[in-house]
């Protein structure tokens, strides 16, 4: 058998795949359909201090490669979290991350304080990469308000590590994730999705309401492994801090890619919505895939593109 925990944050995932925000429920609804036991976390719709409707339909746009998605972060708020979710947090049975969004430095502070309290949610992800609100991009385009705003999170969260999860969409990450580790994240998550628009050519009108929306699926998967090479190499090697690669995943090759270009954890996304159990043959997958490169742990090919 080989090793394929993985820590992050200090908090071992019984193997590197991860459900992706926002694409697997409020907190694992999916759990319906799969065995979340199979996975290392899953992570929670990103919440935000108070409820948001959301864009206005359609905010959805399927795609050959993948889709574009204007949710909007539609969402109960914190107050519903922890009445309606919170309380089944401790049941189930894999590693839980609660993502975090907000419009201000208070607003995603009193929903940290509030996940900081919640038994069963493990780590916490700092959602500053929304590309489908006005707000959603705001701390993460600029590294010095990223760093203000994740400085002011942190001692809210006490023992609770805190990753911090980074858009593509800002030209080179390298600074905003320089910025994060130094105000204390443990983790990386790379990458959200990406700004895009399809337009209906017989309407003329774009194909989700909000015109512009977020490209997830494969058609972004070359696009996270140049991100993961250059932040593990440049940045989160030396530093110690694991990268959590998410874009693109459709294949267990494509979450090997992702391992080998420097990431130690996968987030699976849009997979999921072709088909519900595919986080969980990935994870079988990736274990043979191991053992036919002769190694004992999955942590040996970290990084190991040559
Ligand atoms: C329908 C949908 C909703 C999403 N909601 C969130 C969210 O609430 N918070 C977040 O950080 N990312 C959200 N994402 C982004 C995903 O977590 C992920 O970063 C992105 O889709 C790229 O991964 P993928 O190609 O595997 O889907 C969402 C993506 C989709 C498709």
């Amino acid at each position: 058998m080989v090793k394929m925990e993985v820590e992050i944050g200090g908090i071992t995932l019984r193997n590197p795949v991860v459900l992706a925000a926002g694409t697997s429920g409020v907190i694992g609804e999916i759990g319906d359909a799969i065995n979340l036991r199979k996975l290392g976390a899953i992570t929670t719709k990103s919440i935000t201090s108070e409820p948001r409707d959301g864009n206005q339909p359609l905010r959805i746009a399927d795609l050959p490669n993948g889709m574009i998605n204007a949710i909007g972060l539609a969402n109960g708020g914190i107050e519903d979290f922890v009445t309606n979710y919170a309380p089944n947090c401790k049941n189930i049975d894999t590693t839980i991350i609660g993502s975090i969004a907000g419009d201000s430095i208070e607003s995603y502070v009193q929903v940290a304080k509030a996940m900081n309290n919640i038994d069963g949610i493990d780590l916490v992800e700092i959602n500053v990469s929304c590309p489908n609100t006005s707000d959603g991009l705001e701390f993460g385009s600029c590294p010095a308000k990223l760093a203000e705003l994740l400085s002011e999170i942190k001692p809210t969260l006490q023992s609770t590590p805190m990753i911090v999860k980074l858009s593509a969409a800002c030209g080179d990450i390298r600074p905003h994730a320089e910025a994060a580790i130094s105000a204390g994240a443990s983790a990386l998550t790379l990458i959200n999705t990406i700004p895009a628009m399809r337009i209906d050519v017989e309407t003329k009108t774009p194909l989700i309401s909000r015109g512009i929306g977020g490209l997830s699926g494969p058609a972004i998967h070359p696009i996270t492994v140049r991100v993961i090479h250059e932040v593990y190499r440049d940045i989160a090697k030396n530093a110690n801090i694991p990268i959590i690669g998410t874009g693109g995943v459709l294949h267990w090759e494509d979450a090997a890619e992702f391992i080998l270009a420097g990431a130690t954890a996968i987030g699976i996304g849009t997979a999921s919505f072709i088909n519900p159990a595919i986080s969980t043959k990935i994870a079988k997958k990736l274990s043979a895939w191991v053992k036919r490169h002769g190694c004992r742990a999955i942590t040996e090919l970290v990084g190991q593109v040559h």
